[in-house]
């Protein structure tokens, strides 16, 4: 057996955590011979919940879950953990949009930040929680003791969203489509590229020909589709959102093959994309299979049209680091 890995998770007894926790024991993620230590942060009025679940965790008898502790402070949640799950925090209802959560939910960041840079040092922080790369960019800050590359956000959801759609509209598995990567913001700005995508290693605008059908209901079914199931199960996404989580730190642990890339939400260096330094904007990534590093892909090709849409979805990142400029420490 291998040395432990040790995991916190944010919002352990909510609807993502119920899902994701379950998965991070099993050994599917870190491996059959990596043992893995689970710490529950949660609030207090939650903690009761999260007794329940750590009830289930056991009874599950996972060979790899070597410990279950739960916490209602970060600080003590965080104590020497290597991967930070950031999931607490309010989700939107319908009629909102996720940056309509901002004051709610920012200031839990910026108190998880600090508790980070006081309780952990090689860790690598997973920003889940809405908006999640607004919420990525507080946590950063207020940590400035760890590299800001060790910041992420979610976006894998919205790649995941968008590879279902795209092969559902071609007629093949959607282990064909490959390369999708989502730019910018986790909200209705997003983008996602299909113009550098493909299924079955040609490019998706020559499987896919109808150019209206790209440029209109398949954007809005992926930039909407987290309204959508609210509107549908009254809840926001739950095992989706979780299994996605999975599949960044999947990403993160493996190289990334040559030739492709994966989506995630990082700090920008300033140096490409015309996305300003600093802003948590989800671009092509490349792991370096060293489970933390991983690199911005330089060298896509961007349409007219592409450059427009990552416009304004850097746009609206840019004025919601204005909403929360007071969180952000200088
Ligand atoms: P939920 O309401 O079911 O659970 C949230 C949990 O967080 C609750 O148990 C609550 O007690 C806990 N919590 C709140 N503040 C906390 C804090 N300061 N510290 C620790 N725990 C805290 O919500 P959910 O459905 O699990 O969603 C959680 C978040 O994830 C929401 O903000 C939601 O919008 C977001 N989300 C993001 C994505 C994405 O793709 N990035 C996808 C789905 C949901
Ligand atoms: C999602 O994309 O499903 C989540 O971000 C939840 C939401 O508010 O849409």
């Amino acid at each position: 057996m291998r040395e432990p890995v040790r995991v916190a998770i944010t919002g352990a007894a909510g609807q993502i955590g119920y899902s994701l926790l379950f998965r991070l024991a099993s050994g599917e993620v870190f491996g059959a011979d990596t043992p893995v230590e689970l710490n529950l942060v949660e609030l207090p009025a939650a903690a009761k919940v999260a007794e329940g679940t750590a009830m289930e965790l056991e009874d599950c008898a996972f060979k790899t879950l070597k410990k279950i502790t739960i916490h209602d402070t970060p600080e003590k949640g965080f104590e020497g953990v290597n991967w930070a799950l950031l999931v607490g925090s309010k989700p939107r209802g319908p009629g909102m949009e996720r940056n309509d959560l901002i004051r709610d939910n920012g200031h839990i960041f910026v108190g998880q930040g600090k508790a980070l840079a006081r309780a952990a040092s090689n860790v690598n922080v997973v920003v889940v929680g809405n908006p999640c790369n607004t919420n990525a960019l507080i946590a950063q800050h207020n940590c400035r003791d760890i590299a800001p590359t060790r910041f992420t956000a979610m976006t894998m959801l919205d790649e995941n969203r968008a590879k279902y759609q795209l092969a559902k509209k071609a007629g093949v598995d959607v282990r064909e489509v490959q390369n999708l990567a989502i730019w910018g913001n986790h909200s209705s700005t997003m983008v996602p590229d299909f113009e550098n995508a493909t299924i079955g290693g040609r490019r998706v605008t020559d499987v896919i020909t109808d150019r209206a059908w790209l440029e209109g209901e398949f954007f809005t079914t992926v930039q909407k589709r987290g309204a959508a199931i609210i509107a549908a199960r009254g809840k926001s996404s739950a095992a989706s959102a979780a299994g996605a989580c999975i599949d960044q730190i999947k990403n993160l642990l493996r190289k990334t093959p040559a030739g492709e890339w994966f989506s995630m939400a990082v700090a920008s260096d300033g140096n490409a994309y015309d996305v300003p330094a600093g802003l948590i904007f989800s671009f092509p990534v490349r792991s370096l299979g060293d489970g933390k590093g991983y690199e911005i892909v330089k060298d896509v090709k961007l349409s007219d049209f592409a450059k427009k849409k990552i416009g304004e979805t850097t746009k609206e990142l840019l004025e919601e680091r204005e909403v929360v400029k007071n969180m952000l420490v200088k």
